[in-house]
């Protein structure tokens, strides 16, 4: 590839964390990150006055940006989402862009997360059409001509960008604007805006699939979270490699999942047990 700039790039993962206060998991992340010195760099968007408090040898020790209040469920969280982006990309090591939360955790070594994510020809952004109440029933006429109903996307907002999306995500402002003017009439609009206009614009260039595990099977608004007495080898082991086949660079593979959420504060102690064995770090 053209080499577009004035020096050799150590590409960089930038690993985006969207938290209101602490980060109970982050000695789990500490001891992941130390396979990787070098490759990444941590961003955190937190409560305005929440103060991250880490020893100066972690990796998230002096890494919060400026951060503004948000809301579960509204457009304050993609203003964070862009807020993050905006940062991590004044950096132009950071090549990779892979968004966070506080309940989540990773699946694989280091290098194995870099590796799959750097040689990927795709963005993992999550964005399907579903015929439903939560689906098109989210759809306002307000937003037509600009998105048609054909075109109306949802997807869960934990997304995997490469540069090249994050800035056009960070860059465009008539559908955020859009999005923005009523958003007073959509229900949840941080879940559609990205699915949405990635798909009319990028469409090819994401696969439409994320790569951080869930469990909706609980059928509530919010999904399961995995605490201390739910955490052993073998339910990690299920996540990594569940018989189920993704496609990745247009060909099937058995790894389908690089990160799972939720995990409370008590699952550290046991996540940390089993992860030389389980998660190679
Ligand atoms: C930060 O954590 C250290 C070690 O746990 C503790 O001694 C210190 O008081 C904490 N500082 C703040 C501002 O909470
Ligand atoms: C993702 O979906 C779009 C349609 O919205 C499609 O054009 C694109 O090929 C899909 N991406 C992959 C990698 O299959
Ligand atoms: C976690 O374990 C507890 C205790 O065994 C159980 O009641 C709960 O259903 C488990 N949670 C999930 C999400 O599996
Ligand atoms: C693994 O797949 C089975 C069958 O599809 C499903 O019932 C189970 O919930 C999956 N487990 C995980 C951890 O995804």
């Amino acid at each position: 590839m053209l080499n577009l700039y004035p020096f050799k790039r150590v590409l960089k993962v930038a690993f985006l964390f969207l938290i209101k206060g602490p980060l109970p998991l982050s000695p789990l992340w500490d001891r992941f990150f130390k396979g990787g010195e070098g490759h990444f760099i941590v961003y955190v968007h937190s409560s305005p006055r929440y103060h991250l408090n880490v020893s100066k040898t972690s990796a998230f020790y002096g890494r919060q940006i400026p951060s503004q209040a948000t809301e579960w469920g509204s457009m304050s969280l993609v203003d964070a989402e862009r807020r993050l982006l905006a940062n991590a990309l004044l950096d132009f090591s950071n090549e990779r862009f892979v968004l966070l939360s506080d309940g989540c955790i990773p699946l694989y070594d280091f290098v194995t997360i870099y590796r799959y994510l750097l040689r990927s020809d795709h963005s993992f952004v999550h964005s399907y059409d579903e015929d439903t109440e939560n689906g098109r029933g989210r759809y306002s006429r307000h937003l037509a001509p600009a998105i048609k109903l054909s075109q109306w996307r949802k997807g869960a907002q934990w997304f995997e960008l490469h540069r090249s999306l994050a800035v056009n995500i960070v860059a465009e402002d008539k559908y955020y604007n859009l999005f923005r003017k009523y958003a007073g009439s959509l229900n949840y609009p941080d879940e559609h805006y990205i699915p949405t206009y990635l798909s009319i614009f990028y469409g090819a260039s994401i696969a439409n699939r994320t790569l951080t595990w869930v469990d909706w099977s609980t059928r509530g608004p919010h999904p399961a979270t995995f605490g201390r007495r739910n955490i052993t080898e073998g339910f990690i082991q299920s996540i990594r490699n569940n018989a189920t086949t993704c496609s990745y660079n247009f060909r099937p593979t058995s790894v389908c999942f690089l990160f799972a959420r939720k995990f409370s504060r008590d699952a550290l102690e046991p996540l940390l047990n089993i992860s030389p064995t389980v998660m190679r770090f």
